[in-house]
């Protein structure tokens, strides 16, 4: 599988819908929440080169992800990651996520990256980038990354934990913490599944896992 993955310019607005398309019917497919992105704001975050785009040799859409920076540089997240269906399970959510990660300790020297995440698969690879779990009280506080939780399922449990806690694991990268070549996944998947389900059988009342 050839795969390209590169800084989004303006010649990739034109995968912008496809790309909002692809985030909201993985979302519905996986029947958990997400925040909801306009092709609009990915073209923005496209022409401040905040964003990265997989493709294949084709120009076929693969994958995407972007950076938000949060309290002036300070923090610095990956979002709306997502593989296309037919790109699935041969690494490449890994590659995109190494790839934006290297650029944003360029692009942010200095910024804690953090993300906060349901999937395990995003766990792992942040595991494997050097990533800690961490409680939300370590992330940004800057409201406006909250509010972009509003579109998501799950954002009255949110609301009512006062942004303390909801389904999403927080985690972070501290790059003044030092060493760097972390274990593989140093975290125990079979407790961290059980732990989710807790945590849905609490706040969801066992409707969802
Ligand atoms: C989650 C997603 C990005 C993974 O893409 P991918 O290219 O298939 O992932 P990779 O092949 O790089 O897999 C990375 C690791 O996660 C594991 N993994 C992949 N999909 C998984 C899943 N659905 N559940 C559990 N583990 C998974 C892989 O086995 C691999 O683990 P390993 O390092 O032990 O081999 C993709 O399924 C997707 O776009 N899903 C919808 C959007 C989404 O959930 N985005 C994340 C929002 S928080």
């Amino acid at each position: 599988m050839k795969i390209s993955i590169v800084i989004a310019q303006e010649e990739h607005y034109k995968y912008a819908q496809e790309i909002c398309d692809t985030i909201e019917s993985s979302a519905l497919l996986r029947g958990t929440g997400i925040a909801k992105r306009t092709p609009d704001y990915i073209k923005k975050k496209i022409h401040n080169r905040d964003a990265v785009i997989a493709l294949d040799k084709n120009g076929v859409f693969a994958g995407f992800c972007y950076i938000e920076s949060w309290q002036h540089g300070k923090f610095v997240a990956h979002s709306g990651l997502i593989v296309h269906p037919s790109f699935r399970n041969h690494g490449l959510a890994k590659k995109i996520k190494t790839f934006v990660f290297n650029y944003s300790l360029k692009k942010y020297p200095g910024a804690k990256v953090f993300g906060i995440t349901t999937g395990l698969a995003v766990m792992k690879i942040n595991s494997d980038l050097g990533y800690k779990p961490v409680p939300f009280s370590e992330l940004t506080n800057d409201p406006s990354f909250w509010k972009g939780c509003q579109t998501c399922t799950n954002y009255e449990i949110l609301k009512s934990k006062d942004n303390k806690m909801c389904l999403c694991t927080g985690m972070l990268y501290d790059p003044t913490e030092k060493p760097k070549i972390p274990p593989k996944h140093p975290f125990n998947v079979r407790i961290w599944n059980r732990l989710k389900e807790i945590k849905a059988a609490l706040f969801l009342g066992n409707k969802e896992k």
